[in-house]
């Protein structure tokens, strides 16, 4: 069977419309839609969807057919789930709170239970085409839920996910009733991605926030699974808005509009009807630039097209009558007989006129309050073959991150605004062509099938990093295969972790001592003489000393820098220097006097700052800033900077405790080695030593080690078994 992709998205590409009592199908409005709409069509590739309007049962088949002709297989709404999970969760909770609109959410109990019910609904529709080995790539904010109950249903599935709009800030997001449980539905992607990498940086904050999840840089660690976090600015078919240049029934539309144009420059604005595109905002721009520029009127023409959308929610209806208001005051106040400021359509076009409208408007005014990306300033860049034209685009627009040639205004920021306007009305055709030039180049490089393409090539890589790092669970088979190998040898090593692997984590590092429970287990795994444990651990000589220098041990301390064998004195490594201690100690101290919380840990030859106590956010900003000021430092003494677990750690480049389990083992041959660790400085062991050796990581399945166990209390109870084999 061949493998294909299935794009989940709450809006098919094209929606069924009923005229005279017929179905027929129209493309949709929406970035989603029309983005995507030209790239789905590969191999056997399917987009499940709701087309658009409620369709009676007894017309559901007639639909279903008509849009498996195109590969898109309908989900059927019923009049509430429109009400609760569209126009009730999505667009009345979701929508306003990530573009920062929260006053006009509604967090009501039963948008939630729709919301749940309706990603459900999604999920038997696109599980019921799901075959094995095929990618599942779900969009956009309606379906938050969806990867994970898809996850559930199969846990090896490939799901990616596309957030088309902004994810906001944690404060704001913070505010929904139902944040945590969106969260881990989120969490069922293997790749979660956004616009923009402020968006990334928002979803890291909350799902470290909100969740028990290992977050480190943009790989979240969440029940023994990788996710990748990343920005894909998402760009359009710039090829199809070129060639709709040369066209000729978008000619013949040019020369219409021209016509119609009576030799005035033109503003041009397209948008859906949304409150988050700031359109009541741009004609106050607008109303201020005739007022204080007199010398416009009749020279310029705005045209206003507002796409109908969502208009059976509260805001949009509201947002409509007041645009209308406001467009009828400025042309009943400022037109004259042979002319009008505002040319304003409610109403959507075929993308032949809008190829028309963008090739004829000099300006292009895109001004959103909040936008995930927004397509169109790049659907207008694409369509100026002879490079002149302006866009003028808000700073709050995702594209604006890429689009930096345009005119950067701030929406809010009616004067600002209005000065772009005449700022672009005056510019000159050659810096007109420089700015387009460059941002004709970035369109047409960063298109929708390099979009599509970065996303599907990063979706596999993070499927092959999850299964290279995918350490198997050292479930009792294996154990009992270790035991059996255990039971063979005569010669064994072991080498043992300590804090991790055999105490848990303890925020105060001095209150992690053993308990009787683990001397118990080490002295009856010592007392076999074809046993040599040895315990390696950053922690300091001394401290070793003090806990186990009573035992038949062999101890490694600090990594590395100290050994001990059984009987004998503590030895350093030869060579070792200390001098850079104290120039780094005075840094790390000046950073602790600003970390409530933090503290350094001063050991023979190394230093550690611990940040485990210090404020969530604040310690790993912190750790950050000290690593790029040492950057330089560490580099010059011959250093190494290692961040982990709530620790940075600094030490001679030649400790580590991989050579020193390597040199432990010098000229010995045993028969059985084990080695067992929890954090990134066992990582050394894991591979230093060899594959057939056993090496079990702790707490993570994300290793180079051959196995994994998931706490302190399962490694216990795992060696006391060893220890209790004859
Ligand atoms: N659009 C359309 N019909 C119209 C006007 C606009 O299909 O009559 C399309 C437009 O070409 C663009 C999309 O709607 O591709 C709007 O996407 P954008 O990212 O700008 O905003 P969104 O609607 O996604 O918030
Ligand atoms: C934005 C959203 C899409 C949505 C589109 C149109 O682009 O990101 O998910 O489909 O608006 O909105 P609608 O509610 O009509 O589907």
């Amino acid at each position: 069977m061949v493998n294909k992709t299935i794009i989940v998205s709450n809006r098919l590409p094209v929606k069924i419309v009923e005229e005279n009592g017929e179905y027929i199908l129209s493309p949709s409005e929406g970035g989603l839609a029309t983005g995507l709409g030209s790239v789905y069509k590969k191999g056997h590739n399917i987009w499940v969807g709701w087309p658009g309007i409620e369709v009676p049962e007894h017309r559901q088949q007639e639909v279903t057919e008509k849009l498996a002709a195109l590969n898109l297989i309908p989900v059927f709404l019923t009049p509430d789930e429109i009400n609760l999970y569209y126009e009730g969760f999505s667009n009345e909770v979701l929508w306003p709170v990530f573009h920062y609109m929260v006053t006009y959410a509604h967090f009501e109990q039963t948008y939630w239970d729709f919301y749940q019910s309706v990603n459900a609904k999604f999920k038997n529709v696109v599980i019921s085409h799901l075959n094995k080995g095929d990618t599942v790539w779900v969009h956009d904010y309606q379906l938050l839920l969806l990867p994970e109950l898809i996850r559930s249903f199969q846990p090896q599935v490939t799901i990616g996910f596309f957030q088309h709009i902004p994810f906001p800030s944690y404060e704001m997001f913070r505010l929904i009733p139902w944040r945590e449980e969106l969260i881990s539905g989120m969490f069922g992607a293997d790749l979660l991605g956004f616009h923009t990498f402020d968006d990334v940086r928002h979803f890291l904050s909350a799902a470290s926030h909100l969740s028990t999840a290992k977050v480190s840089n943009n790989v979240i660690t969440y029940k023994d699974r990788q996710i990748v976090v990343e920005a894909f600015p998402m760009g359009i078919d710039a090829a199809k808005f070129e060639n709709l240049t040369h066209d000729p029934l978008v000619a013949e539309h040019v020369l219409s509009l021209k016509e119609t144009m009576h030799g005035c420059k033109v503003i041009l604005t397209i948008d859906r009807l949304d409150y988050s595109k700031g359109i009541l905002q741009r004609l106050q721009a607008y109303e201020l630039l005739l007022e204080s520029h007199p010398e416009y009127i009749e020279q310029l023409s705005l045209y206003m097209i507002v796409v109908p959308s969502r208009d059976t929610v509260a805001q949009y209806k509201e947002l409509k009558d007041q645009i209308d208001q406001l467009v009828g005051n400025i042309n009943a106040h400022f037109r004259t007989l042979n002319w009008l400021p505002v040319h304003y359509f409610y109403r959507s076009f075929p993308v032949e006129f809008l190829s028309a409208l963008y090739s004829t408007a000099d300006i292009c005014l895109v001004t959103p309050m909040r936008d995930g990306m927004n397509l169109v300033s790049k659907e207008y860049i694409a369509s100026r073959a002879d490079q002149t034209g302006v866009l003028i685009l808000s700073e709050m627009a995702g594209a604006s991150k890429e689009l930096n040639d345009a005119l950067i205004v701030n929406p809010n920021n009616i004067g600002e605004v209005m000065r772009a306007i005449v700022e672009a009305i005056n510019m000159p055709v050659q810096e007109q062509k420089t700015r387009m030039s460059v941002l004709r180049g970035i369109v047409r490089k960063f298109d929708i099938h390099l979009w599509v393409k970065n996303f599907m090539d990063k979706l596999e890589e993070v499927k092959n990093m999850q299964e290279s790092l995918l350490t198997k669970y050292a479930a009792a088979e294996v154990k009992e295969q270790i035991g059996i190998a255990y039971r063979k040898a005569a010669d064994r090593y072991i080498f043992l972790d300590y804090d991790g692997t055999l105490v848990g984590f303890n925020g105060d590092i001095d209150k992690a001592a053993p308990d009787e429970e683990l001397y118990q287990i080490l002295q009856q795994l010592t007392a076999d003489p074809g046993n040599q444990v040895v315990i390696v651990s950053g922690r300091r000589h001394q401290t070793l000393e003090a806990w186990f220098g009573h035992l038949k041990l062999g101890l490694i301390a600090e990594h590395g820098a100290w050994q001990k064998h059984d009987g004998q004195e503590w030895k350093s490594l030869p060579l070792l220097t200390d001098k850079w201690k104290q120039e780094i100690k005075t840094v790390l101290d000046s950073y602790t006097d600003r970390t409530p919380g933090s503290f350094t840990e001063d050991k023979s030859y190394s230093l550690v700052w611990h940040y485990r106590k210090a404020e969530e956010g604040l310690g790993e900003l912190r750790a950050n800033e000290i690593v790029n000021h040492l950057e330089a430092t560490v580099a010059d003494h011959g250093l190494q900077m290692m961040p982990g677990n709530k620790v940075i750690e600094f030490k001679n480049i030649e400790v580590n405790k991989g050579k020193a389990t390597l040199a432990w083992l010098h000229d010995h041959h045993p028969d059985f080695i084990i080695a067992l660790g929890d954090d990134h400085t066992d990582e050394d062991i894991f591979k230093a030593l060899k594959p057939e050796d056993y090496t079990i990581k702790v707490g993570s399945n994300l290793s180079a080690a051959r196995y994994y166990l998931r706490n302190f209390m399962e490694v216990r109870e795992f060696l006391k078994t060893l220890s209790e084999i004859a």
